[in-house]
């Protein structure tokens, strides 16, 4: 029963036509195909009735209907430059010869929804018609052309003007009497010009809601848009709901600007934000890993999760976050998560994250079933005092689990009788005590080829670390737990420029000072034998305990790793 209550409790005085219940799913031209008219020249990419044709038979012979994805949307440059002389809005012809109709006809065949764009201004934002002077007409000729998903951007329109003109423009849409979902610009537009949106008006009259940049093919861009959804999290988390949502806009997974680990990184936080899922690729092209990105089911069970609650962001310090997300089922009024761990550190290994799930807030006494959305990996059930730890790659890459609660000390939703496991295929796994997984030596895992990773107490080590002689302690205190040692060369070997040549007299480099000398490089020069060398590793005086726990980093030369400490406001539940 409670989870019902918790079900209806954030979805009070919001739009309520009935879409949107999860945030839409589908495909939508700008990001990757913007405003190429040229189909003289570019017939494959211009934006044209083909295009949307082409995308609509692939979102269903591709798959992706199966899992989700339904609306098909046209974005800016469809329209002719002028309105038809009875004043109504109409299509380039050359490039939409059968007419918005028969588009949406095509579409709705196919079992698909069919979304348009216009602006609430004189102009769209490319130059073509708005909709400014014609709210009433136009409403009517997209319930004409059977349209279900209207995007209302704002360009040449004064953001004071959008506070009414918005609603005016959704109260005609309403007054059609077809279902259509209205995605709307005016929190972006009133924010850029200093105005503080009206979000109580917002949700009562948009399905959904862009509040930040457009974005565009890069990482950086899709970073900007995870800080601005943290950094504001407290103002605009509470504004979704089921109906009502915060568009960070388009997925551009697939496309030139994210490597394979940052379209992971894209999907999951898209996840976390309960964004619109509006894919902006080239389905004909797109390369068979992306496409598993944007279809990964387990993701997309956290962004539709029914009780529409978006995530937030619990933790960030020196390039990890936590972001998570309360997702059915709910249990004596404790929720589920979708966890994503973020990893924004260029050092080139991996950072190993290590929490409790008390830590973090999840405190159900029975445990969690864990699961791990990329990699088909389940942890099996773990309890809110166990050390949880996760390898996450870097530079922009992600960890997503999901965390189900577990009802009652035996049996409920899962069996926890055997706690939680190690991965089955990794066969140097330790798991003595923690989760934890390393890749196998072949190199089929993510993290492959590293040193074993060292889990718990009381292990024997088949190929100790030793260090001056002498084994480098017990595992757990190892401080370069992924590197095989490295003797200090007895003669110092000169390095770059005269690297490798013999009798050719070393020059040391003018490094600037302190250039080197950061943790975060993870090697160092040192004088040694009066030379200046790369000992690729660091001064021993560097690692001294203090210095350590001082910069939040417990080993030096292998992964940053890190025992999160949440502060309190942050913690879940
Ligand atoms: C604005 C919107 C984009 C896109 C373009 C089209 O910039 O934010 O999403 O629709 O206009 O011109």
């Amino acid at each position: 029963m409670l989870w019902l209550l918790l079900i209806w409790m954030p979805s009070i005085s919001a739009l309520d036509n009935g879409l949107a219940r999860a945030p839409p799913m589908g495909w939508l031209a700008w990001e990757r195909f913007r405003c190429n008219t040229d189909c003289e020249n570019d017939p494959h990419n211009c934006i044209s009735e083909r295009l949307f044709m082409q995308m609509a038979d692939l979102i269903i012979a591709e798959g992706y209907y199966d899992v989700g994805y339904r609306y098909v949307n046209v974005d800016d440059c469809w329209l002719a430059h002028d309105r038809d002389r009875h004043g109504f809005l109409q299509p380039d012809h050359k490039r939409f010869p059968s007419g918005m109709k028969a588009l949406g006809d095509y579409i709705h065949n196919r079992g698909l929804k069919y979304g348009i764009y216009e602006d609430y201004g004189n102009y769209t934002c490319a130059g073509y018609p708005g909709i400014l002077g014609h709210l009433k007409e136009d409403a009517e000729t997209f319930e004409r052309w059977g349209v279900d998903y209207v995007k209302l951007d704002g360009c040449y329109s004064h953001p004071n003007d959008m506070d009414s003109g918005y609603p005016e423009f959704g109260y005609w849409l309403n007054k059609t009497g077809r279902p259509m979902i209205y995605a709307c610009s005016w929190p972006v537009y009133q924010t850029y010009s200093g105005m503080k949106p009206n979000y109580t008006s917002i949700i009562n009259t948009c399905n959904l809601w862009r509040n930040f940049d457009d974005i565009q093919d890069s990482w950086s861009s899709v970073e900007r848009t995870i800080d601005y959804y943290g950094d504001n999290q407290d103002i605009i988390i509470a504004n979704a709901g089921p109906g009502h949502w915060n568009d960070p806009d388009m997925l551009i997974i697939g496309n030139f600007g994210l490597s394979y680990e940052q379209s992971k990184t894209q999907m999951a936080m898209w996840a976390i934000f309960a964004a619109p899922l509006l894919m902006s690729v080239d389905l004909r092209t797109i390369k068979p890993d992306y496409k598993a990105i944007l279809k990964n089911k387990k993701i997309i069970a956290v962004n539709q999760d029914p009780l529409g609650i978006q995530g937030r962001r619990i933790y960030k310090q020196k390039g990890i976050e936590i972001w998570a997300r309360p997702i059915l089922p709910v249990y004596r009024s404790k929720y589920s998560y979708g966890i994503v761990f973020l990893n924004r550190r260029t050092d080139g290994t991996p950072s190993e994250v290590s929490v409790t799930l008390k830590e973090l807030g999840l405190d159900n006494p029975a445990g969690y079933h864990i699961e791990d959305l990329y990699d088909e990996h389940v942890y099996g059930v773990v309890t809110p005092d166990r050390r949880f730890k996760v390898d996450v790659n870097p530079s922009g890459s992600v960890v997503m689990i999901r965390c189900d609660i577990v009802k009652g000390r035996n049996g409920g939703l899962f069996s926890n009788e055997f706690g939680a496991q190690p991965r089955q295929s990794d066969s140097f796994v330790l798991d003595l005590g923690n989760i934890g997984y390393r890749g196998n030596l072949d190199g089929t895992q993510p993290f492959g080829a590293q040193y074993p990773q060292i889990r718990g107490q009381g292990y024997v080590d088949p190929d100790p670390v030793i260090v001056d002689g002498q084994v480098a302690g017990p595992p757990n205190n190892r401080i370069f737990r992924n590197a095989g040692p490295s003797p200090a060369p007895a003669v110092a070997q000169p390095v770059s420029p005269a690297a490798g040549i013999p009798n050719v007299p070393y020059v040391p480099p003018n490094y600037p000072s302190g250039h080197y000398d950061h943790h975060e490089h993870g090697y160092s020069f040192q004088t040694i034998n009066g030379q200046y060398v790369n000992t690729g590793k660091r001064r021993k005086r560097d690692i001294s305990e203090e210095k350590i726990a001082d910069k939040g980093c417990k080993k030096e030369l292998g992964m940053y790793t890190v025992d999160v400490k949440v502060e309190e406001k942050d913690r879940l539940n």
